[in-house]
């Protein structure tokens, strides 16, 4: 049997590439960090498809370098890496991994603001180097809590939420049944910086969303505001989320993305003693990271075989042909 050719951008969860390897001949990029551009195109001259973990930028030079590419499969629900207008303009149907990680994520983007509200880290470093002492933190039960996009992710954020006896409101492009469901009200984007006493953030980036948390819209919250973003570090004006801690115009911020990404050591965000930072690691369970990448492979033998892919982004591209 003829074997598909496949680029895969790193490594990937044994079972997952081992039906890879049933289908495909491989080439794997097993260096230090992200695979470099030139090696990238060079090994895409060829290839039939690509298995991306993420950390590429998929846009029209790529696509122009793989003439023979059939499909994308990338693990993660975000794709603000990918210009998916270039991928059908091209004819590649391009697909992610949503749903699948959506409790996992859920699970630390509310850990992220149980444990900044208890100072869950603090207490355990204090007790980590023979400081032994009480730290202090806010009551999540009866408080307001706003979620900015009210997703999958979002609405499995609020169903915790609810459990933890807080009231919810959230701002969404359209209005999301399953969280009014939940009790979770609708309110206008401002309306809800200046009531919610802890903010989530969980709006894809992109072009319009990039920068959407500014020096404006930490001034509209409350000064005891804990803030948590689990989405994309570019939704954050980074510059004007520090001047919000240091001079706490807001109280906490909790954050599993950031911009830079990773963090450098050294950079001033990390000097502050109102905030938490996790390595984006929303997703970062072996059940969900195994169910994502079996999803990937599942898009990605679709595509190649020229099926359907099961989560594709850009259907279209299947009525173009
Ligand atoms: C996602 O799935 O988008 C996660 O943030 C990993 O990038």
């Amino acid at each position: 049997m003829q074997k598909y050719k496949v680029v895969l951008t790193g490594p990937t969860w044994p079972n997952a590439y081992n039906k890879i390897l049933e289908h495909c001949e491989v080439k794997l990029w097993e260096g230090k960090g992200p695979i470099p551009r030139d090696q990238l195109l060079d090994w895409l001259a060829d290839a039939e498809g690509l298995f991306s973990t993420g950390q590429v930028k998929v846009d029209a030079e790529l696509l122009s370098a793989a003439p023979k590419l059939r499909v994308i499969a990338q693990t993660g629900v975000g794709y603000d890496n990918v210009n998916v207008e270039a991928c059908t303009n091209h004819g590649v149907p391009f697909a992610n991994t949503p749903g699948v990680l959506v409790e996992a994520t859920a699970d630390l983007t509310f850990g992220l603001l149980l444990a900044a509200a208890r100072r869950i880290h603090e207490g355990w470093e204090l007790v980590r180097t023979g400081k032994w002492q009480e730290v202090l933190g806010i009551d999540l039960y009866g408080k307001t809590l706003g979620i900015v996009g009210m997703g999958d992710i979002g609405t499995a954020v609020a169903k915790r939420a609810q459990a933890f006896g807080m009231n919810i409101i959230y701002h969404n492009r359209t209005l999301r049944r399953e969280a009014e469901a939940l009790g979770a009200k609708y309110v206008p984007f401002n309306e809800l910086l200046k009531t919610a006493d802890c903010v989530i953030c969980l709006v894809p980036l992109s072009a319009q969303s990039r920068g959407l948390f500014g020096k404006e819209q930490f001034a509209m919250m409350k000064p005891t505001v804990y803030f948590v973003n689990a989405s994309r570090g570019g939704l954050v004006d980074t510059e004007a989320l520090y001047d919000a801690l240091i001079n706490k115009i807001i109280a906490y911020a909790a954050l599993d993305v950031t911009d830079p990404e990773p963090i450098p050591s050294g950079h001033p965000l990390l000097s502050l003693p109102n905030i938490l930072i996790t390595p984006h690691i929303g997703s970062a369970t072996y059940e969900t990271r195994n169910r994502m990448a079996d999803l990937a492979v599942q898009n990605l033998l679709a595509g190649l075989s020229g099926n359907p892919l099961a989560t594709c982004v850009n259907p279209s591209v299947f009525n173009k042909a």
